[in-house]
């Protein structure tokens, strides 16, 4: 798939300014994404659920003008600490987005989930900046509404390569698989083909530490490159996929529990493995893990994790079972929460529109 096919095409109409306000979700990869190749292309392909209640709302404020100019504010405040990732990724899209310089750019953003928690933001921040970038390009061109989310995922993957999932729900697909007809490296594609077990399923996140990772995720992307394990890690994903994609649509849950969880601990074990290693699961995490796996032998409920690139644990588990695993968590799991702090959620829709006002 060529990348032209997110050339811009315009119509001829001006719009002068206007406001334009999206809401777009975290995602939690089953198989992850871990390794990459310039620029932003997955070294195999993903696989996550997207979120619904942790996300980030953003409005896009533009004015046309004779020098482009950002204007970042999160929560309400002036911030500059975001700002180079921003400019970064401006840079890296500016081929594909040639309208947005004649702007200048006033950007409004806030998350629901608690600032610092752990929790990624920048899958949320940069797919809600990209689809409301990509709804005022509808506006001056022709584009159909797969193709707005296509184009929004594919600029989203170049701000942060997860991001690119978090335009679709209830499941999204990133990275060329042989299987999985239209999967493309450059954006992710919607995933629906799920059994009705899967499709209310919950994610409770643990925040065991919301301090500030310590290697970041670009850092362990570029760490995979000269690592011992990595072409069988990146089969071993395709793989994965694969296999995950049966007990999806199956509505196996034992296999789901047992290849989500291998996967979580893979990537945990390439951080271990790499040169320099680190870990960045925490006591809380391991005890945690113990707890799960011996309370889902003696309650028998079908509860597992799966983490992200830090200490927070993130529980699945089908929607039937919510209050005994609420129990769970209050009577065995609090202690290890940073605060006794945990967000619930489940499987959501992805990024949409809130309002937009042209002029
Ligand atoms: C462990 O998407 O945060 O969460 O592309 O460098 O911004 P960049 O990395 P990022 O990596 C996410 C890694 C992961 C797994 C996943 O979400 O698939």
């Amino acid at each position: 798939m060529s990348e032209t096919k997110f050339t811009y095409k315009p119509n001829g109409q001006i719009i002068k300014k206007g406001s334009i306000s999206v809401q777009s979700p975290s995602n939690i990869a089953l198989v992850k994404y871990w390794g990459k190749k310039p620029v932003q292309i997955p070294t195999n392909t993903s696989i996550s659920f997207t979120l619904n209640n942790c996300h980030t709302i953003t409005t896009l404020n533009f004015e046309r003008a004779s020098k482009f100019e950002i204007d970042l504010f999160v929560d309400n405040k002036n911030n500059t600490q975001f700002l180079p990732k921003i400019e970064q990724f401006f840079e890296r899209v500016k081929d594909y987005i040639p309208y947005i310089f004649d702007y200048k750019l006033k950007i409004e953003t806030k998350n629901t989930f608690p600032h610092s928690s752990g929790i990624a933001s920048s899958a949320s921040g940069f797919s809600a900046l990209a689809y409301a970038i990509v709804q005022l390009e509808q506006k001056i061109a022709e584009l159909t509404t797969q193709q707005v989310m296509d184009k929004a995922s594919f600029l989203s993957r170049l701000g942060s390569g997860s991001a690119c999932r978090s335009i679709y729900g209830p499941l999204a697909i990133w990275g060329e698989h042989q299987d999985i007809k239209n999967s493309s490296d450059f954006y992710g594609m919607a995933y629906d083909n799920v059994h009705d077990v899967f499709k209310s399923y919950q994610d409770t996140i643990l925040l065991i530490d919301k301090g500030q990772k310590k290697v970041s995720s670009t850092v362990g992307h570029g760490l995979m490159k000269n690592h011992p394990f990595a072409e069988q890690r990146f089969s071993q994903a395709q793989n994965n996929i694969k296999k995950l994609l049966q007990a999806l649509k199956d509505g196996d849950v034992n296999d789901f529990i047992q290849i989500t969880e291998s996967e979580a601990l893979t990537l945990h074990a390439m951080m271990m493995t790499s040169n320099p290693y680190f870990i960045l699961m925490r006591e809380g995490t391991l005890a945690t893990i113990n707890k799960i796996w011996e309370y889902r032998n003696k309650a028998n409920v079908p509860i597992s994790f799966t983490l992200d690139a830090g200490a927070n644990v993130h529980l699945l588990y089908p929607k039937l079972y919510s209050q005994q695993v609420l129990d769970f968590i209050q009577k065995e799991l609090i202690v290890y929460c940073e605060n006794e702090q945990y967000i619930c959620d489940h499987i959501g829709q992805g990024t949409k529109l809130i309002e937009a006002n042209y002029d």
